[in-house]
């Protein structure tokens, strides 16, 4: 690789207060309308769509200066709090397109769960208040998840030419869990009873994308 492919250095500021990373090359925001047929209450989905369907559920800014598997992209992700039936709000959840790429999360704002998991449908929770990193291995998926009463907010970076696989995520209707509202304000894990576990031809097929 040679050097002349990486970035130059470079100093940012994460405001903690509008929670943007500046300088940055833009993002997008995700409207609730767009994540039909996420959330397990297709009912309590329809229902809230109709007064919350235009309002933003979450936004990312980020700082992409580079497609390069040798530079980082740096950004922030903003998903907004509340709950579809029993289920709180969340993130479509991917894999990278590249799966064999890593990442990390760092929580700036809020309460919430990283939810990850294995292709072969390992679950780990990682509980997140400001403060926290989760490091999110290669190989497995992950999601944003806000059990708590204000914005849930992080601080992300991941190798440039990772990318991201939704539609892993929609074939198995969701991840293996889903996270819902407990006794007295708290969060647990349920089975998701939609959920279809990968194939082991199906891991193999997307082990051996990352190998081509
Ligand atoms: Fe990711």
């Amino acid at each position: 690789m040679s050097l002349s492919n990486a970035l130059s250095p470079f100093l940012a500021f994460v405001n903690p207060e509008t929670l943007q990373i500046q300088p940055n090359t833009g993002g997008y925001k995700k409207y609730f309308r767009e994540l039909s047929g996420i959330y397990a209450d297709e009912v309590a989905f329809d229902r809230l769509a109709e007064s919350l369907g235009s309002a933003v559920a979450y936004r990312v800014d980020e700082a992409r200066f580079s497609d390069r598997s040798s530079n980082l992209i740096t950004g922030i992700s903003v998903l907004e709090p509340g709950k579809v039936g029993q289920e709180f709000f969340m993130t479509r959840g991917h894999l990278h397109q590249r799966a064999d790429r890593p990442e990390t999360y760092y929580c700036l704002a809020g309460h919430g769960i990283l939810l990850l998991e294995s292709l072969a449908g390992e679950v780990e929770a990682m509980e997140m208040r400001p403060g926290n990193l989760v490091y999110v291995p290669p190989f497995w998926l992950h999601r944003s998840v806000n059990v708590g009463a204000a914005v849930f907010a992080t601080l992300f970076s991941y190798p440039a030419d990772a990318g991201q696989d939704f539609e892993i995520v929609r074939q198995a209707h969701g991840f293996s869990q889903l996270v819902v509202s407990g006794e007295n304000g708290s969060w647990k894990l349920i089975p998701n009873s939609r959920y279809r576990p990968r194939t082991g031809q199906e891991v193999e097929a997307y082990e051996a994308r990352t190998r081509s």
